[in-house]
């Protein structure tokens, strides 16, 4: 039941995994147009939203809530702030916004959303007096955002080849392209951001890199738009699974097409995560001497799902990278702990799935990112030293897997050769779980939000002589499994 399988190994399954949110937001209720509470009720309050609210909602809000981002209104205008104020209160109060779901019980996040208590007392207390405006000459001067980036200037910008039509109804299949990097040597990328130019219909993001020699798509012709299926006809070596990392069947009863993969290790290796898109995810961004690897001559392999919204409209998504200024002494990876062969049974209220990933060198972990579909009901990341420590790294009670989130740690942990990161999610199949499509199916892995996923991606740094192929051997050691205590779950 247990494997651990390191991402760049495991190529599109995880490609696969990012499978996400936006394909039916929640309603969103406009409950603020609802009957205003009469003077009488109103709470007695000092704050405004010129002076008190406007600057929490720019540190805490905008930069989801702004025009261009997806969101269903943008908090730069105070008609729109007030009209929605209701709406405000109820998602701060019970913490369903900013989204994070990690519980605070474990580590310290460099990311972390959560508002302070007081700051949400703050909002209550203001909508509750009636959501007043203040004198506009408080206002905060208007945070300033990139247009389409959060990510410096990139360097380097690779757009795909045209604005592709998303249709206004119906299911789409992932849309792939190569684009060839033009890197005449091997290229350090400090910050990696996959940004859609509509970001309403982009349901997620996965960027490769694809080394010179891989088999990944071979064949198929770059700067197109194509599907897995579409690829066939290119008799490309490596455009699925490959077997033994596949279930068996799909959930027809049909080999499920997953997409490629490699047996792992060396020139082989099809593929290597550069950055992923999914709402409410932030980009890639390491500190000064950490880096992602594009080596020289690599193409990057773009998998771009589409989620109609009811309006056909078109995208042209591009990944933006800026170089590494200075000597990238360390190397970042995104690495994965999956398991891909669970059975989840019927009406099962609370099936429990395990992975792990033990490290073949040194490394530093930095990020964590659980990643399940509809019946993904919580997650946890322990960690099992080799002198026998187990900690518990991130918590997540109430999965929620229409927010993708990555989790950064404030203080990255040390990781000796042989540690083993363990990962333990829990499926909800019962009819009680709202998201369930249907109790009744057995389920297993597979690429719709329909089937399910048990990927614990996490990324990493280590010190840079080390080769992919040594970072992607599965380590020997079995330090960590002899080791004495035992998981508390
Ligand atoms: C990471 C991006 C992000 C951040 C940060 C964020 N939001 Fe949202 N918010 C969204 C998205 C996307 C939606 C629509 C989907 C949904 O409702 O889950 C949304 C929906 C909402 C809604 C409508 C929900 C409903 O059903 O009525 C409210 C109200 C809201 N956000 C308030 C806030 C407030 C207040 C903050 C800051 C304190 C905030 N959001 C921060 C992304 C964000």
């Amino acid at each position: 039941m247990k494997r651990s399988v390191p991402l760049l190994a495991l190529g599109l399954t995880v490609a696969a995994a990012t499978t996400l949110v936006a394909q039916d937001m929640p309603h969103v209720h406009k409950d603020s147009q609802a009957a205003p509470s009469s003077a009488a009720a109103m709470r007695d309050s000092k704050l405004t939203y010129a002076k008190d609210i406007a600057p929490l909602l720019a540190q805490n809000c905008q930069t989801c809530h702004r025009a261009g981002e997806g969101t269903p209104f943008s908090m730069d205008k105070y008609e729109t702030v007030k009209m929605w104020s209701n709406n405000i209160k109820r998602m701060v109060s019970t913490r369903r916004m900013p989204p994070w779901y990690e519980d605070g019980t474990t580590k310290k996040f460099e990311n972390n959303r959560t508002m302070a208590q007081a700051d949400i007392d703050k909002v209550v207390e203001w909508v509750d007096a009636g959501a007043p405006q203040g004198d506009m000459k408080d206002m905060p001067k208007p945070r300033e955002f990139v247009q389409g980036w959060s990510i410096p200037k990139p360097d380097a910008v690779f757009q795909l080849p045209k604005p592709f039509p998303i249709k206004a109804y119906g299911l789409m299949e992932y849309q792939y392209v190569i684009i060839p990097t033009g890197f005449k040597k091997d290229t350090w990328v400090q910050y990696i951001e996959a940004a859609p130019t509509d970001r309403r219909v982009v349901h997620h993001i996965v960027t490769y890199v694809r080394v010179p020699g891989s088999s990944y798509f071979k064949g198929v012709p770059t700067n197109m738009f194509f599907t897995a299926k579409e690829a066939e006809k290119y008799k490309p070596k490596m455009p699925y699974m490959v077997p033994d990392m596949a279930p068996d069947t799909g959930t027809d009863g049909k080999p499920t097409p997953q997409t490629a993969t490699s047996k792992g290790g060396g020139a082989d290796v099809p593929s290597d995560w550069l950055v992923g898109y999914a709402p409410g995810q932030t980009p890639d961004i390491y500190k000064d001497g950490e880096a992602k690897l594009i080596p020289a001559g690599s193409d990057l392999v773009i998998e771009v799902h589409y989620m109609p919204n009811g309006t056909a409209t078109t995208d042209q998504s591009r990944i933006g990278v800026v170089l590494a200024k200075g000597k990238v002494t360390k190397r970042a990876m995104t690495l994965s702990a999956d398991n891909d062969k669970f059975k989840i049974p019927p009406f099962h209220p609370n099936y429990k799935v395990d992975s792990s990933y033990t490290t073949p060198e040194d490394m530093i972990l930095v990020g964590m990112h659980p990643h399940m579909h509809m019946r993904g009901k919580d997650a946890q990341y322990r960690i099992l030293f080799p002198d026998g420590k187990r900690e518990t790294l991130l918590n997540i009670p109430n999965y929620n897997w229409r927010w993708q989130l990555w989790y950064n740690l404030a203080e990255p942990i040390k990781m000796p050769k042989g540690t083993k990161i363990e990962c333990t999610e829990h499926f909800d199949n019962s009819a009680a779980n709202k998201e369930n499509p249907d109790p009744s199916k057995t389920v297993i892995w597979g690429q719709q939000t329909t089937d399910e996923m048990m990927v614990c991606m996490f990324n990493v740094v280590f010190d840079a002589k080390f080769t992919t192929k040594q970072i992607l051997r599965p380590a020997k050691t079995k330090t960590a499994d002899k080791a004495p205590a035992k998981p508390k779950t």
